[in-house]
């Protein structure tokens, strides 16, 4: 201020010296704006004029046209403000800026010129045209960009004029630097940062225009810029994972989870669209996501046991291409809804029973697709089964036997392996699997019984079926199938296999031959059952066959022998007393038990009320004294019955003559042969015929044992009697054992003269069977027989005296008692005469005790006696008494006495001699015997058979 001040006066002093020299010229200098009245100057005093001067020249002011704004105050001289001086108005922008008028006087008249300038003075501020500017910038836009601003304007001049701009704030924006300043020069702004819509989406700044007066004065505006929105932003997920989890089995539709991103941007740059993206395991199909809201839901099926968790992109993308992918992990959480599932791997269908326990039937794999307890599987096995499970390694089951197996117990096995997980319901599933158990062949037949019995009837069709054994084998089909052998064996020296067969298939014992009680008994033999394994097993059990008696053998009558002629007679002297024993009937059964047991009947008699017949005993003894008036002849017959079902019975003639001497009974029996009972006319020629040719026979019989008897009463009067009708038994005859002692050769003629007497002797056995057996020294006998021809006429023979066998001895020693028990059913309870049926044994012993009594009887009887006796020499006795022996069956052991296979050979090798004998001798009988002349005594009725044996004998 103080310079202005100072510029001022100096230019007033410099324009009053102008004024001076000029005459008359002034300058002012006024600022504008001042107050009306305002003094301007002196100009009196700066024109050296006297104020009344002014006043007479009537001094004015003179303008032109212009206004005055400046009036002369002639009282005083001075110029004063008339009007109020806007320089702005006067001059605008011009400068300097000048007011020019003159002064004008009159009486004189001249004139001035004034000229006053007017200063500026601040009084204008800067200002803008608007008060605000907006802009609309892109954020994108990039630095540097400049824009352009509005001037602001400012009257003043000079210093008061506009002399700078600044913007605030600067932090986006700042003007450019050094733009000049002037008004008639642009302001521009330059963006000297990015903008960022998203931080500020609008900026407002404050451009303010200064002057440089004095107080400065300033304008402002407000500049408005709206950032406009650029797509920079890309969206963004909410979360960088989602997690869901989702049960299996969940229906479609569940939702999972809602996925949001968020985009800065506005409008479409910031509207966000979802989509799955990454479409890997199927995911695309069980998922989807709601395109504006980002809602997450399930549509398909999903399967813990397929995929136990699922990572799913979700893209979010906004218009603009920006996008984000927001990752979704699904967890899929289990529900039991998988059962055990049980996979055989392996099986057998069969095993062997002889397997070893830890023997693997099968194996399997069970699994569980579930997890968890779900997942976790318990099995078990149906009890009571020999078999385990055992795991090998996880889930692997082994089936193994754990005990010994047998197919004949359990075939067949149901094993049912059930498995069931721990799940809440829990699921369980089994499977059966049928293990059949195959055969070994470990079992032996076995029969149905340890030992069989079985009876067969003698006399049986040979290949009848005699019963049944019968094994059962436990194993199966082959092994089971049982076939039957016999076992080889022998009995009595033969094969068993000529007795019986076996049925190999059907066990069916058959009978070969036709048996015979009277030859064997019983035997017994074994038959093994073998199966048809491999190897085989067999078992074996004894069989034993018993034969059964059957009455298929009449009584044998021994004593009296019957012969055609029937001369033979019995002598009762007249003189015989009540009770006399006139004779014996001997017979003989072969036949066993009841069947064996005789007894005695007189069937008819001449005279019934003389003789009577012992019904046990067969004794023929007179039952009252014999008178002169009893016929000579006396004809009984005795009929001899077994006691067998039916019965069979032989009957006897026994002659008697009562008669006290030979010629006497001569003469009375030579009509016997008339008897009435021959009186058939078809056999009476025969008997005739017979009679007569046995008539010389007889003849010569008589020479020859004439001869015999008269030499052996030489040497020996051991045998008188006077009582010649006993019947003689030689002691030699009580000697049961008689071993090698009887001639076969005799046995053979007994039977060929027993032949022409009963048919059925030849079928009945052969001839061989009724005698006693030999033992080893036999044959050497037989020779000496041959070499010594009168051997048995000798009772004194060394031969005929052996004591009894010791065998033979021992056997009858180890007897059992009386009674019949112990055989079979039938021959114990008997029903004959007997109320206690004697043993066979027992009976023997009675036929030899009666022999023996006999024979006693007979060695009492004195020289001259002998009269009909003599038939009942030794030679007769022997050929006629056969071997009683083999019909003692003695209980409890299955022998009898001549069941010897030894003896059997024997008596086979006798049949073969004797065959061979006989037909010597009736080679021999041919030759007239050299003996015949001997003279003998008289001997009546001997028997054909007697007389014959009498001539072989004496061949020999
Ligand atoms: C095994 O099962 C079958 C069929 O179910 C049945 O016929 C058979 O009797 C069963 N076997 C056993 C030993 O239980
Ligand atoms: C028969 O069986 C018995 C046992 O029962 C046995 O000891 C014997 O050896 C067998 N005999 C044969 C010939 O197999």
């Amino acid at each position: 201020m103080s310079d202005r001040t100072m510029a001022r006066q100096v230019l007033l002093f410099i324009s009053v010296l102008s004024l001076s020299s000029v005459h008359g010229q002034v300058s002012y200098s006024i600022p504008e704006e001042m107050a009306k009245g305002s003094l301007v100057g002196n100009i009196a005093q700066d024109l050296g004029l006297d104020i009344k001067r002014l006043k007479s020249g009537k001094a004015r002011i003179y303008t032109g046209d212009s206004a005055e704004y400046i009036e002369l105050n002639k009282e005083r001289g001075v110029l004063l403000i008339k009007e109020r001086i806007d320089r702005e108005a006067l001059c605008g922008q011009t400068t300097p800026c000048a007011l020019h008028f003159q002064i004008i006087l009159e009486n004189p008249m001249e004139f001035y010129s004034i000229t006053v300038e007017i200063t500026d003075t601040n009084d204008n501020a800067p200002v803008f045209k608007r008060n605000a500017m907006t802009f609309e910038i892109s954020e994108s836009a990039l630095t540097g960009a400049r824009f352009v601003l509005e001037r602001a304007i400012d009257n003043d001049v000079g210093i008061n004029g506009l002399q700078s701009y600044y913007l605030r704030p600067t932090d986006h924006f700042i003007l450019k630097p050094n733009s000049k300043i002037g008004s008639s020069k642009n302001v521009e702004m330059v963006l000297q940062k990015p903008l960022d819509r998203e931080k500020q989406d609008q900026i407002s700044l404050i451009l303010t225009a200064l002057d440089g007066g004095e107080p400065q004065l300033s304008g402002t505006m407000r500049i408005i810029i709206t950032v406009l929105d650029a797509n920079d932003n890309a969206p963004v997920c909410a979360e960088a994972e989602y997690t869901a989890s989702i049960s299996e089995g969940a229906p479609k539709g569940t939702v999972l989870t809602t996925i949001s991103a968020s985009d800065a941007d506005q409008g479409p740059n910031g509207r966000v669209t979802y989509s799955i993206s990454n479409t890997a395991e199927g995911a695309a199909e069980l998922f989807e996501v709601d395109e504006t809201y980002g809602v997450m839901r399930l549509i398909g099926n999903i399967d813990y046991e397929k995929m136990k968790h699922y990572e799913v992109d979700v893209q979010a993308t906004d218009q603009g291409g920006h996008s984000d992918a927001c990752k979704v992990i699904i967890e899929v959480m289990d529900t039991n809804d998988n059962k055990p599932s049980i996979n055989t791997m392996s099986k057998t269908n069969s095993i062997s029973e002889d397997a070893t326990p830890g023997t693997v039937v099968t194996m399997m794999n069970i699994q569980d697709h579930d997890s968890g307890e779900n997942g976790r599987v318990q099995c078990s096995m149906n009890e009571n089964i020999p078999f385990a499970m055992k795991s090998t390694s996880n889930n692997f089951f082994t089936v193994v036997t754990d005990s010994d197996l047998d197919r004949e117990r359990d075939s067949e096995y149901n094993i049912s392996v059930t498995c069931s997980d721990e799940g809440v319901p829990s699921l369980s599933s089994s499977v059966t699997l049928t293990l059949q158990i195959s055969d070994v062949n470990d079992n032996a037949p076995v029969f149905e019984r340890s030992s069989y019995e079985a009876y067969i009837i003698e006399n049986n069709t040979p290949g009848l079926s005699i019963f049944t054994v019968k094994a059962r084998d436990a194993d199966w089909n082959q092994n089971a199938r049982v076939s039957y052998i016999l076992e080889d064996s022998s009995v009595n020296g033969v094969p068993v296999s000529s007795y019986v067969s076996v049925s190999a298939d059907s066990g069916v014992i058959h009978a070969v031959r036709s048996f015979d009680y009277e030859q064997i008994k019983d035997f017994q033999f074994r038959v093994k059952a073998q199966d048809g394994g491999s190897p085989p097993l067999s078992s074996n059990v004894t069989v034993k066959i018993m034969i059964q008696d059957q009455n298929d053998n009449a009584p044998q009558v021994l004593y009296p022998v019957q012969t055609s002629s029937s001369l033979v007679a019995e002598m009762v002297p007249r003189s015989a007393d009540v009770g006399y024993l006139v004779t014996k009937v001997v017979a003989v059964d072969v036949d066993s038990g009841q069947n064996a047991w005789l007894s005695y009947k007189l069937q008819k008699a001449t005279d019934r009320a003389l003789f009577e017949v012992g019904l046990q005993n067969g004794e023929i003894r007179t039952i009252r004294q014999v008178t002169d008036k009893d016929a000579v002849k006396q004809r009984l017959t005795v009929v001899v019955e077994d006691n067998g079902q039916p019965s069979r019975s032989a009957t006897v003639n026994v002659n008697v003559a009562v008669a006290d001497s030979f010629p006497e009974v001569l003469s009375e029996f030579t009509d016997f042969t008339h008897d009435k009972e021959y009186n058939d006319n078809l056999t009476f020629y025969l008997v005739l015929a017979l009679a007569v040719v046995s008539f010389l026979f007889i003849t010569c019989l008589v020479v020859i044992i004439s001869v015999k008897i008269y030499r052996w009463r030489q040497s020996r009067i051991l045998y008188h009697s006077n009582l010649p009708v006993i019947p003689y038994y030689p002691p030699r005859y009580a000697d049961t054992l008689g071993t090698g002692t009887l001639q076969h050769v005799y046995n053979y003629e007994v039977c060929r003269t027993t032949d022409s007497r009963k048919s059925d002797c030849q079928f009945a056995r052969p001839c061989s069977q009724n005698v006693l057996i030999m033992d080893a020294s036999s044959t050497g006998t037989m020779q000496r027989i041959q070499n010594e021809k009168n051997i048995l006429d000798e009772p004194d023979s060394p031969l005929e005296q052996k004591p009894p066998n010791a065998d033979w001895r021992f056997t009858q020693g180890q007897r059992p008692g009386p009674s019949g028990a112990g055989g079979p059913p039938e021959m114990a309870m008997g029903t004959g005469p007997w109320p206690n049926p004697p043993t066979e044994a027992e009976q023997l012993q009675a036929l030899m005790a009666a022999a023996n009594e006999v024979s006693e009887a007979t060695a009492t009887l004195g020289p001259g006696t002998m009269g009909l006796s003599t038939r009942y020499s030794p030679q007769f006795t022997l050929q006629h008494v056969p071997d009683y022996r083999q019909n003692v069956y003695i209980p409890g052991s299955t022998a009898t006495l001549t069941s010897n296979p030894q003896q059997q050979q024997q008596q086979q090798q006798q049949m073969l001699m004797q065959q061979q004998m006989a037909a010597q001798h009736q080679a021999l009988q041919a030759q007239p015997s050299e003996a015949a002349a001997q003279p003998e005594p008289p001997k009546a009725a001997q028997t054909p058979a007697s007389k014959k044996k009498s001539t072989k004998k004496e061949k020999k």
